[in-house]
């Protein structure tokens, strides 16, 4: 198997890491963001757009290749990385968090879990070994273990429950794995409560996986209690595993994850806020719909690099969301995902320069000059 991860400097000043992490001889700087593409196409752009930001890894996910089109329709076509024409990795999210927050009738037990799905309301059994079976059909180059998510708040007793039931899925996904190439990531559950987090990573880490994830965030807490589980569970991973953080998040969630030692993060935020009209900026972020930009021939971002702010003002970018002209959500789309591998490379130059603390200060005095 072709999977390393090295920290190449720690920030004098807090927890952060530089590292690099290899696949296929592809290597990702990190901290590094994945954009979602969750059905094998992240919304509205292709993947040379993904590709010439120097993204170098996408998150897709399971639960929808498998209810459509299909893993082994996928597998036929050569694998999802022939099939959405991206060459960089893919790391797949097992679907555990998808039956939670998308499908009907969720009844989870030892074996796996059963759920209808979202789309059509057909039953479906997601076991662990389906779960594995699913990923490596679609060729991921990164896996996930199946896991128990529960909502917030979530009493002891089912966040016990949750997170014995995903070590034991972990355990049995570990055993499922046919084929050696993609690497497998446990995910941390526990809920908010830290000995559980710290259960939950002792556990998984016996059986050894190759990274591990912090899950079950992002679910409704405040996010002052998210903060303090990044602080209570990154530490509990080894350090010479990559440290995931799923489905997180907004700019200011990032930098709080990379200072308490995170690695990876995703989150549908930059892509599906672009749909909305909600566009990150170096101070704060603009919903370009608001009629103050009726006429204003400014660029979203004068220090973004992007096709939008190369070439278009916030007037135009509000009247083609004004008309729902589709060329909007793409130039919107393209603008966010451009400021979020630029915020990743900020970050990472403050951690080589031992300065991310002051990064992250600068940081949230900008972003809070929103205008809405
Ligand atoms: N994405 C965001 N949170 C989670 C989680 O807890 N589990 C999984 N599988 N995916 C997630
Ligand atoms: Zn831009």
């Amino acid at each position: 198997m072709s999977f390393a991860f090295e920290v190449l400097h720690r920030d004098a000043g807090s927890a952060a890491r530089l590292g690099r992490m290899t696949i296929r001889g592809i290597e990702v700087p990190t901290p590094a963001f994945m954009p979602v593409g969750t059905r094998g196409v992240v919304k509205t752009l292709s993947s040379q757009e993904i590709k010439d930001f120097g993204y170098k890894i996408i998150l897709s996910n399971a639960y929808h290749l498998y209810l459509r089109p299909g893993h082994k329709l996928v597998e036929q076509l050569g694998g999802l990385h022939r099939f959405m024409n991206w060459d960089g990795l893919i790391l797949t999210d097992s679907g555990g968090f998808q039956v939670f927050s998308l499908a009907r009738l969720r009844k989870l037990t030892d074996e796996g879990v059963l759920f209808q799905s979202h789309i059509d309301g057909s039953s479906h059994l997601f076991t662990p070994e389906l779960c594995i079976e699913v990923q490596e059909a679609l060729g991921s180059d990164i896996i996930m273990c199946l896991d128990d998510v529960r909502g917030y708040p979530a009493t002891r007793e089912e966040a016990l429950e949750a997170l014995l039931r995903t070590t034991r899925w972990a355990a049995l996904c570990l055993g499922a794995k046919k084929r050696v190439d993609p690497a497998l990531f446990g995910i941390v559950q526990g809920a908010m409560y830290p000995d559980l987090r710290r259960l939950s990573a002792e556990s998984l880490a016996d059986l050894n996986l190759d990274g591990y994830a912090v899950g079950g965030l992002s679910v409704g807490e405040p996010r002052e209690l998210m903060v303090e589980m990044f602080e209570v569970t990154l530490p509990l991973i080894f350090e010479a595993v990559p440290r995931y953080v799923m489905g997180v998040g907004k700019p200011q969630d990032i930098i709080d994850g990379v200072l308490r030692g995170a690695d990876l993060f995703d989150c549908v935020l930059p892509t599906r806020n672009a749909r909305n009209g909600t566009l990150y900026t170096s101070h704060g972020s603009v919903n370009i719909r608001n009629s103050r930009y009726r006429d204003d021939p400014r660029p979203i971002d004068p220090q973004c690099q992007c096709l939008l702010c190369s070439s278009y003002s916030r007037a135009y970018l509000r009247h083609l969301f004004q008309e729902r002209e589709i060329f909007g959500l793409r130039l919107a789309t393209l603008h966010n995902l451009s400021f979020y591998y630029h915020m990743m490379e900020n970050i990472r130059i403050a951690i080589t320069q031992n300065r991310l603390h002051s990064l992250a200060r600068d940081f949230s005095v900008q972003m809070e000059e929103t205008d809405d």
